[in-house]
């Protein structure tokens, strides 16, 4: 039986950018959401809404939606990121938006209080949630919304924090090297080390 304590799913859990066509029960997704809805938030406003989006043609034009903004993005990048990027191959191509059987579009409900932080710490929980499931996925936060609001009708008070394509790994990758907890953390204070 697969180990699945938090620490363990945290250390096995990786991005997952490429998926095999192999279905996704919405059962499932909606488990991995159940856990987000159990996140804490501020003033527990509970401001994540979900999108849940299976019809590929929907997908498809979703995927060309996000391309667009991303072909700017990729035209204007520099620096450092611009290097990282083209370390890991990296492109405005983002083919996993139709290739992942289901996308989960996560929005913050604007006018609640710290609604982005809430919302991304109930992403976290649905990422260890799909890892206990055997399902990969990859926080895509897309560099213009705008075309996907449209998409799924979204009402302006709400913010796309980020598109989760949801399928089985077919991501080869290694997991990416994490620093250790002892070279992250202090005791009492500043760079006093634990030893
Ligand atoms: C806030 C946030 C935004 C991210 N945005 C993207 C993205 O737009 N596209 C992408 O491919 N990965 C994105 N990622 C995934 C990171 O690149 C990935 O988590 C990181 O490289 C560590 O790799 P790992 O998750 O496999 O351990 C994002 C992650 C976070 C937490």
């Amino acid at each position: 039986m697969r180990e699945s304590s938090v620490l363990e799913l945290a250390r096995r859990r990786k991005t997952v950018r490429k998926f095999l066509s192999d279905p996704v029960s919405l059962m499932d997704v909606l488990l991995a959401l159940e856990a987000a809805c159990q996140a804490p938030s501020g003033a527990n406003a509970q401001p994540w809404r979900f999108v849940i989006v299976t019809d590929p043609n929907k997908k498809r034009r979703i995927r060309e939606e996000c391309e667009k903004g991303e072909r700017k993005f990729y035209s204007k990048v520099r620096g450092e990121l611009k290097e990282w990027l083209l370390s890991k191959g990296f492109s405005w191509k983002k083919p996993f938006l139709e290739e992942a059987p289901i996308l989960v579009l996560v929005f913050s409900e604007k006018r609640a209080p710290h609604s982005t932080r809430s919302v991304w710490l109930a992403i976290g929980y649905i990422l260890l949630a799909l890892e206990e499931l055997g399902l990969g996925t990859v926080t895509y936060t897309p560099s213009d919304p705008k075309g996907v609001l449209d998409e799924v009708k979204a009402p302006k008070e709400n913010r796309l924090e980020a598109i989760l394509p949801i399928g089985v790994s077919a991501d080869e990758k290694l997991k990416e090297p994490r620093l250790g907890v002892k070279e992250v953390s202090f005791l009492n204070y500043w760079e006093n080390p634990i030893s």
